[in-house]
């Protein structure tokens, strides 16, 4: 898969793993990267599907409306590219974090539903569920940081609400972090997530 990879500046800290929003690259992410974690080693993937020429991480039939079938499909090709990625950079394949935005934060979702060891936490911003009727692996405490905006009419609050019941009943400590915002990623939501990074990853 297109990828970028940065090197850490020490293997103690988790990896980064980074996705991009639909049209995105595996450069838009970085600054959030170097905001949540700078030592950390990211390696930030670009979503292999086109839409209209615009990267996603799987296909959508409509706004909102996903394609299970290739949803599944694309995240199963993905926990092979993470596993082929730590063995390639010398990665600690249980030591990463998640970091997505929109349909990459889906995607991070994905993961977390369908596997039961993908992340060793996740900051998802403006996730939407990534699927329905489908029992969670046991989450075991794993941190899930949710940013989501009050007005945000792609991921509408009681998706979001949604979403952190379906994760904390399967184990998650999940925090919830609200803007009085839209879809958009705002200054204030990306410090919210570093400082849930420090809570639960920073040593000392
Ligand atoms: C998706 O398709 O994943 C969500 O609607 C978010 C988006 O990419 O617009």
């Amino acid at each position: 898969m297109v990828h970028f990879y940065k090197e850490g500046r020490s293997q103690d800290v988790p990896t980064l793993v980074l996705f991009h929003g639909t049209g995105g690259t595996e450069h838009d992410l970085l600054p959030l990267a170097e905001l949540i974690s700078p030592e950390s080693a990211v390696l930030s993937v670009r979503g292999s599907v086109l839409e209209n020429s615009m990267p996603r991480f799987f296909r959508r039939l409509a706004e909102g409306i996903f394609d299970e079938e290739d949803l599944v499909r694309r995240t199963g090709e993905l926990r092979d590219f993470l596993d082929e990625a730590a063995a390639k950079y010398g990665l600690d394949r249980s030591n990463m974090i998640a970091v997505g935005y929109s349909n990459g934060a889906n995607i991070a979702a994905s993961l977390i539903f369908h596997e039961a060891v993908s992340f060793r936490g996740a900051a998802l911003h403006h996730p939407m569920v990534p699927r329905r009727g489908l029992k969670l692996p046991e989450l075991n405490g794993l941190p899930v940081f949710i940013g989501a905006g009050m007005n945000d009419r792609i991921c509408p609050p009681h998706e979001t609400e949604e979403l952190k019941s379906l994760l904390a009943e399967a184990g998650a400590d999940v925090g919830l972090h609200w803007e009085n915002y839209g879809h958009q990623l705002t200054g204030t939501e990306v410090e919210a997530a570093a400082a849930w990074f420090a809570k639960h990853f920073r040593q000392g």
